[in-house]
Parts: C-alpha cells; sequence; structure tokens
C-alpha cells in the first residue's frame, strides 16, 4: 500500500450546511496523523486549473458554525469529459496530492468513482448534500439543518394560511428527491404531499379536496420540486385553481434559503465523525468508496452503490402523513 502524505480535498456540487465542519474535521485529524491537506477550490473545476493551496489547523478556526464552503464549490461540466479528468490528474501529480476526500452529492462521487478507476488515486466520499438521496447512509450533511430550515419557514407559512383560510402550495428543494418532502410534511402536519418521482401526483390531493373535512380553514401541501411535466408548484396551483376555483390559493417557492445558514448540532455532529472516518479509511487502504453512517456506525459504500438511491418512499409514512393531518 503506497504511504499517503498529502490528501488534496474539495467540497462539490450543491453546498450544503456542515460542509465546513467536514473540511475542519479532515484537516484536523490529517494532521493528527501527520499528513498534510491541500485545499483545492471550487470543486473539479479548481482541480482543473489548478486552484490547489495548502491548509493547516488554523485555516479552519471557527468554521464549524459557518454554512456555505470555505473551499466554495461548482458543478464541473469539464470533469464530464476525459480530457477533463486527464487535466486535473496532471494538476494533482504536479501538486503531490496523492489521494482525495470529496464532500459532495451524487455527481460529485460519480465523478470521483471515474477518476478513482481511470487513474488510481485513492477518493474517500463524505455525502454532503441537503437532498439526503444517497445509499450507504441514514442521513446526508446538510440534510438536518435544511428539513429544520423548511420547517420554520412552513410554521410561519401556516400563521398567514391560517388567518386567510387559504391553501398554500410551498415547493421544497430535491431535485430527484422526495426526501425533504415527506419528512417535512409529517413535522408541519401538512394535508398533502406531492413527490412526482415517487409516483405521488396531485390525483391524492384532488381526492382529498373533494372528499375531505370541508371545515378545514388553512390547508398546507409540500410539493417536492422534480423535474417531470406535472412537477413544480406552480403547475399544481395552476392545476388546483382551474379545478377548485372557490379555494383562496397561493404559492410558495422556499429555494435556496434550504441550502444556507448555521449547521444543526446534528449535521455538525455527523460531519465530525465522517471527517474523521474519511481521513482514518484512506490511511487503511480504502479507495473508492463514500464514508455514511447506518443505525449510528460509520460504513463504507462503493461509490457506484452510493449513488444508486431508491425514491420510493415508504407507503407507512405517507399513510401517517395522511391520517395526522385529517
Ligand atoms: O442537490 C442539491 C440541490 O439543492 C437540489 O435540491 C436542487 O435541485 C439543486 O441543488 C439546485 O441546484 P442549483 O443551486 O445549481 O440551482
Amino acid at each position: 500500500m503506497a504511504q499517503i502524505k498529502n490528501i488534496g480535498l474539495f467540497t462539490s456540487g450543491g453546498d450544503a450546511p456542515g460542509m465546513n465542519a467536514a473540511i475542519r474535521a479532515v484537516i484536523r485529524t490529517a494532521l493528527f496523523h501527520d499528513v498534510e491537506v491541500t485545499g483545492i477550490r471550487r470543486g473539479y473545476e479548481g482541480m482543473i486549473n489548478g486552484d490547489f493551496f495548502p491548509m493547516g489547523r488554523r485555516s479552519v478556526s471557527n468554521i464549524m458554525q459557518r454554512g456555505g464552503t470555505i473551499l466554495k464549490t461548482a458543478r464541473s461540466a469539464q470533469f464530464r469529459r476525459p480530457e477533463g479528468r486527464q487535466a486535473a490528474y496532471e494538476q494533482i501529480k504536479k501538486f503531490n496530492v496523492d489521494a482525495l476526500i470529496a464532500i459532495g452529492g451524487d455527481g460529485t462521487f460519480r465523478g470521483a468513482n471515474a477518476f478513482n478507476e481511470e487513474f488510481g488515486i485513492p477518493v474517500i466520499g463524505l455525502p454532503g448534500t441537503i437532498d439526503n438521496d444517497l445509499a450507504g447512509t441514514d442521513f446526508t450533511i446538510g440534510y438536518d439543518t435544511a428539513i429544520n430550515t423548511v420547517i420554520n419557514a412552513v410554521d410561519k407559512i401556516r400563521d398567514t394560511a391560517e388567518s386567510h383560510d387559504r391553501l398554500f402550495i410551498v415547493e421544497v428543494m430535491g431535485r430527484d428527491s422526495g426526501m425533504i418532502a415527506w419528512r417535512t410534511g409529517m413535522a408541519t402536519g401538512a394535508e398533502g404531499i406531492i413527490i412526482p418521482d415517487a409516483n405521488i401526483g396531485v390525483d391524492k390531493l384532488f381526492d382529498r379536496l373533494e372528499n375531505g373535512r370541508k371545515n378545514k380553514t388553512s390547508r398546507i401541501v409540500i410539493v417536492a420540486e422534480g423535474e417531470g411535466e406535472e412537477s413544480g408548484a406552480f403547475e399544481i396551483g395552476r392545476q388546483v385553481k382551474e379545478k377548485f376555483p372557490h379555494l383562496d390559493t397561493r404559492v410558495s417557492i422556499l429555494g435556496h434559503i434550504q441550502r444556507g445558514g448555521s449547521p444543526t448540532c446534528m449535521d455538525r455532529v455527523l460531519a465530525c465523525r465522517l471527517g474523521v472516518a474519511a481521513v482514518e479509511a484512506l490511511l487503511e487502504g480504502y479507495k473508492g468508496d463514500m464514508a455514511g453512517i447506518i443505525n449510528n456506525q460509520v460504513v463504507f459504500t462503493p461509490f457506484e452503490q452510493a449513488i444508486k438511491h431508491n425514491s420510493e418512499i415508504n407507503p407507512n409514512l405517507l399513510r401517517i402523513v395522511e391520517m395526522l393531518s385529517l
């Protein structure tokens, strides 16, 4: 096994609260084991452009509580092409980096997997995304903060919905995952949730509005943003207004507010544990895996399995949402 002396560290894809706590954990653990860390700015874009710099213990002081990522992030189209990965590999060699830690989501790990296979550079991934859409971990770093941001926002929307006797369609993030939608739907007592990718469409909502309790004063429907034709809160709002013109309906898109803010205790602790695990895994010889936590135990899952998330939502959870909001 080649000895690892210098770990390259980067964040990539959408930022997530807790990424800074993970960066801090990686650096402090590496230094504890006498390994150097080279920061790479703006993910794979920075790798291709040679945006590398040495990181020391003090470079991560006072960042644990900050949202975003001090390493900055990007979605790199160049890295999806073999020439882009070749250019990145040349920079890795130039800066004497001999292993990588990638903090990001499924796109980041697809790139990491290709890079590891093509050039044999050991890479360990940390799940950093608000979407919670990776197999191999119960929670991703950033998800807990995002869902707490959502429930705070929806509680506020409920105040105005109740005052005006309105129906609010609230769109939450999760491009191809309903994980934010179902959990916040349950936690806010939403009257409906719509998750297009899991085939939970508008029909159920229509049925409820037609046959459900008529004297409800306010109604909240949480919609996962999705990508399909029927998806998107504005489109759903349009259909609801057409079919139920007597309801006073409004649409609210929560958007990027869900990605920012100070990480919750859960996200900080998750980031600390996984940051330590990632460095120690590299030193033990792991090379193409994501670190995650399942049933409170650190586990490693090969990248190709980690990116195959399952969008099916447990029907019992949906039953609970419906039953409790009657
Ligand atoms: O993957 C995280 C995420 O926030 C998704 O939930 C969302 O669909 C996407 O990123 C938005 O990306 P961008 O900020 O690039 O528009």
